[in-house]
């Protein structure tokens, strides 16, 4: 049976995640920061006859990934996914995120939890995916860390973090050859979340319906690559 882990997993893509593959038949381990809270998710878990199990973590929080990695030690993980991530401003509010009107504390906060919450999770998780059958890790990344394709500024926070993650993705996917782990990148497309607002184009089932055939055809040798939630390369 396929085990899939996902970060943030109580809302937007994270949730849908949750329900695509438990109606898919996986094992789902769903983190998320208040499990207690997260009642949307919980009925999900109800309904999965044990398949879908919750955990706390917080991914800026270390003990708790630790935590969670220790209760977990004897189990195989297919599929780790990166999801949790915050924006840092609001759409509403893009002067905090701009330059001479930064943030910065907001922004120390984004790169906790974008870019050295994921490391940790990777770190902290490597032995349960080195036992699986796929071992791919995923990272929920954006196009807005493009660098290539930047054509407008502001934003520094967020950009900033998701190129830092993107920059990971590469490099965990050379330094975990060795454990025979892969890397993806993915950008989800512009999506209906409370990040991506209502005037987002795309529906949360269409991103998330697309990376999963994207996270099934990721055959070995690929990784370490940059991909848009229908399938086509994304600039670095
Ligand atoms: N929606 C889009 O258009 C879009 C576009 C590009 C990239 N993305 C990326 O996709 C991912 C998911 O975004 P979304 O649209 O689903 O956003 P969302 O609706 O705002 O959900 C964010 C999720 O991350 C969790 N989270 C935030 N901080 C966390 C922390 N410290 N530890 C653990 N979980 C934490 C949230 O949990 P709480 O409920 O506890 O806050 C929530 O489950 C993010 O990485 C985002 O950057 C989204």
């Amino acid at each position: 049976m396929t085990t899939v882990l996902i970060t943030g997993a109580n809302r937007g893509l994270g949730l849908e995640f949750v329900r695509q593959y438990q109606n898919d038949g996986a094992e789902v381990i769903a983190c998320c920061r208040n499990p207690e809270t997260a009642e949307e998710l919980k009925r999900l878990a109800t309904s999965s006859h044990g398949r879908t199990t919750l955990y706390q973590m917080d991914v800026s929080k270390p003990k708790e990934i630790l935590s969670v990695s220790k209760e977990l030690n004897d189990c195989s993980i297919d599929y780790l996914i990166n999801n949790a991530g915050i924006l840092g401003t609001k759409f509403e509010e893009p002067m905090k995120g701009a330059f001479g009107s930064v943030d910065y504390e907001s922004w120390e906060e984004t790169l906790r939890v974008n870019v050295l919450g994921p490391f940790r999770v990777c770190e902290a998780f490597v032995n349960q995916v080195s036992q699986s059958q796929n071992r791919l890790i995923v990272f929920i990344s954006t196009h807005m860390s493009s660098i290539t394709s930047l054509t407008e500024g502001g934003f520094y926070p967020y950009r900033s973090s998701k190129a830092a993650l993107n920059l990971l993705v590469k490099g965990l996917s050379i330094d975990l050859k060795e454990h025979d782990i892969r890397t993806l990148s993915f950008h989800p497309g512009w999506v209906k979340t409370d990040m991506g607002t209502n005037a987002a184009p795309i529906e949360i089932d269409d991103s998330i319906s697309g990376m999963r055939k994207v996270i099934s055809e990721y055959t070995p040798p690929k990784t370490g690559e940059f991909i848009n939630y229908d399938g086509t390369p994304y600039p670095w």
